[in-house]
């Protein structure tokens, strides 16, 4: 049996164990220390966010976005359907309610048609608008961003960016997850960077931010005791995983730049078999490429092929149900296309690892080509 090709594994620089060490060395083995300072000041210097928080998770980043925009209790938020289930699970720690867009066919992102059809049409009813809107850049691919956050600007609905895989990315230079309001990162341990797990909330509002920390320390008052007069959560990361992170932003645009020549492998092995479409790159953007995802010909079920690249060990996978179809969220207000439900029938995602190499990508391109036709 070959060695298992895995979608997208952890790909270390080599000096993440150096500030792993560090961190022992000055015995800073808690949720703060130096190393958690060090990975916040790279993560602005990288996106050009003014203010950065270092947190467990992206969907914990997501959680406090909600909170410290003041979300709760029966208000509703809009979001992209074309997503992972943390980029949403939010909404509901929150008691919201949430109303699924699908996508559009130009960026297989949420669909701004659809948004600015529904909170015109809104506008012009006097019906409520929602409090926010969260907006995923999905396998690394920016949405339609900037036209996004103008409708949302308009409409005075707050833009949260769920940039969780499209760390990197640009959209006219300017980095995903710095449109909005607020904008979060994953560090899970299958994105293009990973500290194992980990997130990161991002903003140009400083009180925001700084809200943001005092909710993810248990939301502790200034005092020798323990005080509170709200609740927050055990959110914030630790100074070892920080260490890993710091490690790996020194290597990030190494590793854009191999998802990158990988996607560009598969691209121009395949993309002529008629029926087969790529994730698009919108135009004025430049995605990371996280993974490269496809659309197979309608002959071609996406389970059959999953299962015969499993059969010579190579893990791919479908692409995200939309949370419309979860029955998780069986009838939520939604605005569909349909779009979205025929990329989660009939599109895949191959291994796209930044270690993966040149001759393994032609062996799994080979048996693609053996399964279309
Ligand atoms: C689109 C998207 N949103 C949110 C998340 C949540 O991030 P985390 O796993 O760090 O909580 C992920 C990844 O896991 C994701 O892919």
């Amino acid at each position: 049996m070959n060695n298992r090709i895995f979608l997208s594994p952890p790909h270390m620089g080599g000096n993440e164990l150096t500030y792993i060490q560090e961190a022992f060395e000055s015995n800073y083995i808690a949720p703060l220390g130096h190393n958690v300072d060090a990975f916040e000041a790279q993560i602005k210097a990288y996106t050009g966010a003014k203010y950065a928080l270092a947190v467990t998770s992206g969907t914990a980043a997501i959680h406090l976005a909600l909170r410290v925009l003041g979300i709760k209790d029966g208000d509703e938020v809009m979001a992209s359907t074309f997503t992972f289930i943390g980029s949403v699970a939010p909404i509901l720690y929150e008691r919201c309610t949430p109303f699924f867009i699908d996508s559009d066919t130009a960026s297989w992102n949420l669909d701004p048609n659809l948004l600015e059809e529904e909170l015109s049409h809104r506008a012009a009813t006097g019906k409520k608008q929602p409090k926010a809107l969260i907006v995923t850049h999905l396998y690394g691919q920016c949405a339609d961003i900037k036209r996004l956050a103008a409708i949302c600007d308009h409409y005075g609905v707050h833009l949260i960016e769920d940039a969780a895989e499209s760390l990197g990315a640009t959209y006219a230079g300017k980095q995903s997850g710095t449109f909005g309001k607020m904008g979060i990162y994953s560090f899970n341990g299958n994105k293009i960077i990973t500290t194992s797990g980990g997130g990161m909330l991002v903003s140009d509002d400083e009180t925001l931010i700084s809200h943001a920390r005092h909710l993810s320390t248990q939301a502790r008052d200034h005092a020798p005791h323990y005080e509170h007069t709200e609740y927050g959560y055990n959110y914030r990361m630790s100074n070892i995983i920080a260490g890993i992170g710091r490690g790996q932003m020194e290597v990030l645009d190494e590793r854009i730049k191999r998802r990158r020549e990988i996607f560009n492998l598969y691209y121009n092995a395949l993309s002529e078999i008629e029926g087969i479409s790529f994730m698009p790159e919108i135009e004025n953007s430049l995605g990371n490429r996280w993974l490269t995802t496809l659309i197979l010909p309608e002959h071609v079920s996406p389970e059959h092929v999953r299962l015969s690249l499993e059969e010579d060990n190579i893990e791919s996978r479908p692409l995200w149900k939309p949370m419309h179809a979860q029955p998780l969220f069986q009838g939520a207000p939604s605005l569909l296309s349909g779009f979205s439900d025929t990329l989660f029938q009939r599109g895949i995602c191959l291994p796209s690892g930044s270690s993966l190499r040149d001759e393994e990508v032609a062996t799994i391109v080979s048996l693609l080509k053996s399964l279309i036709h």
